[in-house]
C-alpha cells in the first residue's frame, strides 16, 4: 500500500512539472532574499491521505504543500526579524510569477492569532498554472520561523502523524 501511494504521489508529481515549477520557484527566493537563511520542505501528499482529508473536510487543496523555515536575517535571529520575513516572502510568493494567484479565502495568519495550542505560522494557498501543459493546481505554503517549527513538532501543537509522513512523498 504504501509503495503504490507514493507512486501515485510521484506520478503527480511529474505530471505537473513539480519538480520544475519548486526549483524555479526557490532559485527566485532565494534570490530576492539574499540575507536571509532559510530552507524549504516540500511533499506531495499520499492518495491515502488525500481521501482521508477528503472524507473528514470535504476538500483538499493541499495536495502539493512546501513549508518554509526562516532561520536567520543578517546573521541575527530575534523573532520579530524573521516574522517581517516572513510576511515579506508571502506577498513575495503571492506576486513574483503572473501565473500563480492566492486564493484568498485559504489564508491563514497564525502568526498574529496563534491557535489555543500555540501552533503559529502563516499559511497560504495558491493556484499554480503551468502554461505550456494548460494546468492547474493547488499549493499550500506555510512559512515560519525556527521556532514555530519546533512548536509545531512537539507539545500540544505536536502532528502525531508518523505513518502519515511515511506515505507523503517528500521532494
Ligand atoms: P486543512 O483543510 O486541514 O488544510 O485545514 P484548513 O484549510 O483550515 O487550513 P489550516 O491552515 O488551518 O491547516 C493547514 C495545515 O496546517 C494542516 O494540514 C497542518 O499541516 C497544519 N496545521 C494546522 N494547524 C496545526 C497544528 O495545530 N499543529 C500542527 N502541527 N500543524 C498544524
Ligand atoms: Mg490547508
Amino acid at each position: 500500500l504504501l509503495d503504490t501511494d507514493r507512486k501515485d504521489s510521484a506520478k503527480l508529481s511529474r505530471k505537473f512539472s513539480l519538480p520544475q515549477n519548486l526549483e524555479a520557484e526557490n532559485a527566485s527566493l532565494k534570490a530576492a532574499f539574499k540575507n536571509v537563511d532559510f530552507y524549504i520542505m516540500s511533499r506531495v501528499k499520499s492518495k491515502h491521505n488525500y481521501i482521508e482529508k477528503l472524507d473528514k473536510k470535504g476538500e483538499a487543496l493541499d495536495i502539493f504543500g512546501d513549508k518554509i523555515i526562516i532561520l536567520a536575517v543578517d546573521g541575527k535571529t530575534d523573532e520579530d526579524l524573521l516574522i517581517q520575513i516572513a510576511y515579506l516572502m508571502e506577498n513575495f510568493l503571492i506576486t513574483h510569477d503572473p501565473n500563480v494567484t492566492e486564493l484568498f479565502r485559504k489564508r491563514k495568519d497564525y502568526i498574529a492569532e496563534p491557535k489555543k495550542n500555540g501552533y503559529s505560522s502563516l499559511h497560504t494557498t495558491r493556484i499554480v498554472h503551468v502554461p505550456d501543459k494548460d494546468i492547474k493546481f493547488y499549493r499550500e505554503t506555510q512559512i515560519k520561523t525556527f521556532r514555530m517549527r519546533e512548536t509545531e513538532k512537539t507539545g500540544t501543537a505536536g502532528h502525531s502523524s508518523v505513518y502519515k509522513n511515511n506515505r507523503d512523498l517528500f521532494l
